[in-house]
Parts: structure tokens; sequence; C-alpha cells
């Protein structure tokens, strides 16, 4: 084994780890707005509105200016695009999130294309320019980054290919994001997409995370400067067996206690088609069940978050107010689980039963 290796300068790694832990701040989390272009037109499609910049602007500008929505949200992540956009009255979207001590972050990978001769998997593109696009990211006030890879379980998958694939790329990217002084999140997705039961997911998870941990090591990614966003560990979509809150919540720590450091200081999972109520309900769930829990285990919610948002606004102005609530309720309850103090069933939301949908793009 070649043994030379470096860390990054102390005034370096006291930034990133200053950041990851407000990110993670007791009883706060990550409300994730990185849609695609592509992503929101549909939601746009769905309330009457055309795939507009104006109208993603609008959308995005009713979120951003509710009211006390930095009490339970540290950080959000950001689409290209919006990075530059303004409020009604000018003000760019980043100073307004600043000024509410929202910090903001953006989604740097660039979507994932087919993985050659795999059963149907994927990979990630945009590592070849990604460090100059972190420090333009950096000096316009971004202070994280995250790139998601998706796993799909199937009777062949994942792959051992595209496990190393999705460890390596993710690796590679972390690296890259603290070289420019960007927090890292690192997103493996274990997708809901089968009916699979939930033994599997856990090994499936257990086995992704082992490999994204030896391959961030190798790329000597400093852990403390960095945040992790899983999937949980639930029975597929199509399982005919339901799990318990408190089921799911003893694999999914089960398997990230046998697998991420914990010099880890946070794990923020991604809600990936789960209802409001139930990724509201697992994150209590995760956060009382009686196993260690060295890391902070939050949230960074898009569609568990915002469902309801885009039911109630159903793309009018009117509606601004009571949507910037239906927000509000569904941060409060992340919250509150997350510290695990959320009592199931107290926050009615607008929102349908589930948000999933097969094969969701981003
Ligand atoms: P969902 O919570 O909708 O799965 O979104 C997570 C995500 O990765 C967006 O940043």
């Amino acid at each position: 084994m070649p043994t030379y290796f470096s860390y990054p300068e102390p005034a370096l790694q006291k930034e990133l780890k200053a950041t990851a832990e407000a990110i993670v701040a007791p009883g706060k989390g990550i409300l994730a707005v990185d849609e695609t272009n592509e992503g929101i037109g549909k939601l746009l499609a769905a309330v009457g509105l055309q795939n507009t910049e104006n109208n993603r602007r609008r959308y995005r500008q009713l979120l951003f200016t509710t009211d006390n929505l930095s009490e339970h949200v540290s950080a959000t992540i950001l689409f290209d695009e919006t990075v530059y956009q303004k409020t009604d009255d000018g003000t760019p979207f980043i100073e307004l999130l600043k000024k509410k001590n929202i910090i903001p972050g953006i989604k740097v990978d660039m979507d994932a294309v087919p993985l050659f001769l795999s059963l149907d998997e994927v990979t990630t593109q945009g590592l070849d320019n990604l460090a100059t696009r972190c420090a333009e990211y950096k000096k316009q006030g971004c202070r994280f980054a995250k790139w998601r890879c998706p796993l799909k379980i199937g009777e062949h998958t994942p792959s051992v290919q595209a496990i190393n694939d999705t460890a390596q790329v993710l690796a590679k990217y972390a690296s890259i994001c603290q070289s420019q002084g960007l927090v890292p999140i690192v997103e493996p997705d274990v997708l809901l997409d089968g009916d699979h039961d939930i033994v599997r997911n856990q090994k499936v998870s257990e086995q992704a995370l082992a490999a994204v941990y030896k391959a961030l090591n190798d790329h000597h990614v400093f852990l403390e400067g960095t945040l992790l966003k899983p999937n949980m560990v639930t029975p597929g979509h199509g399982c005919s067996k339901k799990n318990t809150p408190q089921e799911i919540a003893t694999a999914t720590v089960t398997a990230l206690l046998r697998t991420v450091p914990a010099a880890v200081p946070g794990i923020a999972f991604l809600s990936g088609g789960l209802s409001e109520e139930e990724a509201s309900v697992y994150l209590n769930a995760i956060n009382r069940v009686s196993l260690k829990r060295p890391w902070a285990l939050t949230f960074s919610y898009g569609r568990a978050l915002q469902a309801s948002v885009w039911k109630t606004w159903a793309g009018k102005d009117a509606n601004t107010k009571a949507a910037q609530l239906e927000l509000l309720k569904r941060t409060k309850a992340n919250g509150l689980a997350s510290l695990g103090k959320y009592e199931g069933g107290s926050a009615t939301s607008a929102g349908s039963k589930s948000n999933y949908a097969a094969n969701h793009r981003y």
C-alpha cells in the first residue's frame, strides 16, 4: 500500500466541520428544492403552469420567503438556475437565505445515464468540470453540495459494478468539493422501486454504504466535513409485507451503525417517495430506537416537504400564505422528529398519501 497522504489545512478542516455541524444542528434539517428543470416542469404542469424560468422562480420564492422558515430548516439545496434568481423586489435568493440564517447548497451531479453492460443500472455524470463549478458556487455563497447516485434493487442488482461505480464517483465528488471549500453531501440512494422485503434492502444498503466509506477513506475525504444522505431501510414499494416504523427504524440504524463511521457528524435522509407523514413518523422512530446513534439523524426531504405545498398553492398567488403554512407544518413535524418528539398524526397536511412514482426522476 502506498502510504503518502495528507490532511486538509487546519483552517479548511475547521470551516468544513463547522458548516456540516451547523446543517445538522439539533431540531433542524434540510429543505431539498433541487429538482431539475425537467423535474419541476412536471409539478408546474400539474398545477396548470408552463415550465418557464419565471414560474420556477415564483414557486421557489414562495418557499424561501416563508416567515420563520429557519426555525426547523438549517439549509436548502438549490438547482443551478436558482443560485442566480431573485425575489420580486430584486433580492438575490442567496442573500435572502443568508439573512434568514439558512445555509445555501447546490446540486452538482449532472444526472444519471446508463451504465454500459449493466442490467438497466446507471452511473452519474458531472465530474469533469466539477472543481470549476464548485469554485463558482462557493463564490456565489453556497457552502455545501450534494450528489445523488441511485441504486436499483432487482433480482440481480445492484451489481458489484454499480456499487463500485457509485462508491468511486461519490468519493471523487466529495474530494473535489472539499478542495473548493464545500461540504459534500454524499447520497447513495437505494430506490424504493421493487417488491423486495426490508431484509434485502438492509443488506443492499449495508453493502453500498460499506463501499462508499471505503472509497471516501481511499480518497482521503475528511469525514468530519461531510454529511450522508441515504435512503431509510424499508421494504420495496411493491412488497406485500409492510413493516412497522419501529422495524424500519431498527433496520435503518443497524445498517448505518455497521457502515458509517462515528466521525461523520450527521445523516440527513432523503424521502424517496414516502408520504409526508411516513417520512416524519419513520424519522421520529429512528430517533427513538434503543441503539447507539453517534450521529445527528435528520431530514433532507424534497417531496415529503413539498407535496402539500404544491397541492395548496395550485399555481395561484392568492394561495401563497396557505401554502407557506403547509411548508411550516411539515418542517416543524420533521424538526420534532429529528429530536424523537413528533407525535404521529399531529400534523395533518394537504398532500396525498404517497409520493411514490415508479422510476422517479428529480
Ligand atoms: P426526495 O426527498 O423527494 O426523495 O428528494 C431527495 C433529494 O435527493 C432531493 O435533493
